[in-house]
């Protein structure tokens, strides 16, 4: 083998895997301490959401063990796809999400799908350098692939959490109108303003989002909502999620709320958050998005 041969091999053994892509996704946790407050059912038909209709192209990362976002998107999955588990690329040296992302039958919709063993991940985690940006690397070529990448968040504030958070432009909490309202939120504004005084300058809050909202008990909504704005003011989103039993069903049949049932009120308030949450990036960053209008 001549040298030149021998340079070109070794050109290409550093060669990244993929290619770069033109996009640049805006990436957003969905973080709550709190269990059951809409974590999973957020990522999932807001991601649908922006993808059926805004043709946006969407990865969700799911960060939880117990691997709903899969679960929740079952129908739409093929069988039999290969993929690298996410555990596996967070242990890695230099990991590249793309490993694991799988499609699912609505285009431009990508999973990471469930893996029980980023139970140990947490723990791992912990040992390693610079471990709060394991995730920020294993995303660099992902955010030129995709324009909006969620975080489904486990309901905890540990190590995944941290990697999510450090890796995110914005963080959305969702905020079950219940007395323990508090629980999910009040420990994560601090660990959000530790991360962005310190890892993550560019972290925000993009807003509360108020989750199985009930109109008929107006004392305990004026209560939250005013508790909320204390801390929150300007950051509470206009669209709020109605507590809705077709939410609960589209979960079971593994579908988005859009497809399994299209005019329901699940359905409409995931629509008005999407739009939503449209407006408020455009907001933030209007150059991004009269780039990403071009390269539509
Ligand atoms: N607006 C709603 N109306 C009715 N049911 C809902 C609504 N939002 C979520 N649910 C149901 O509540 C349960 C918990 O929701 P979800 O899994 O999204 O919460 P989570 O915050 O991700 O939970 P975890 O902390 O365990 O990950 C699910 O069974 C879901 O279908
Ligand atoms: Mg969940």
């Amino acid at each position: 083998m001549s040298i030149t041969d021998k340079l070109k091999g070794l050109v290409a053994a550093v060669q990244p895997q993929y290619e770069e892509g033109d996009r640049r996704a805006i990436t957003i946790a969905i973080s709550s301490q709190k269990g059951g407050v809409g974590k999973t059912t957020t990522a999932v038909n807001l991601g649908s959401a922006l993808c059926y209709f805004h043709n946006k192209k969407v990865l969700v990362v799911d960060l939880d063990p117990q691997g709903h976002v899969e679960k929740s998107l079952g129908s739409l999955i093929y069988e039999g796809i290969e993929y690298t588990p996410i555990s596996k690329v967070l242990a890695a040296k230099k990991g590249n999400i793309l490993d694991c992302v799988i499609r699912t039958e609505l285009e431009n919709l990508h999973i990471t799908p469930g893996d029980k063993n980023l139970i140990e991940t947490e723990t791992i985690l912990g040992s390693r350098i610079g471990k709060e940006f394991i995730m920020n690397q294993a995303l660099a070529t992902a955010r030129t692939h995709y324009d909006f990448i969620f975080f489904d968040c486990p309901p905890s504030l540990g190590n995944l959490t941290l990697n999510a958070l450090v890796s995110s432009d914005f963080v959305l909490i969702p905020c079950e109108m219940s007395v323990l309202a508090f629980e999910g939120v009040s420990d994560l504004l601090e660990t959000f303003q530790e991360v962005s005084e310190k890892l993550n300058p560019k972290l925000e809050v993009m807003g509360v989002l108020f989750t199985r909202f009930d109109s008929r008990n107006i004392t305990m909504n004026e209560l939250i909502t005013e508790n909320m704005k204390k801390y929150f003011d300007g950051r509470i989103f206009k669209a709020s999620i109605a507590i809705n039993t077709a939410i609960n069903k589209s979960q079971l049949d593994g579908r988005p709320i859009f497809q399994f049932a299209p005019s329901s009120t699940g359905s409409i308030n995931y629509q008005a958050l999407a739009t939503e949450v449209l407006q408020l990036v455009k907001k933030q960053s209007p150059t991004q998005d009269r780039r990403q209008a071009r390269s539509a």
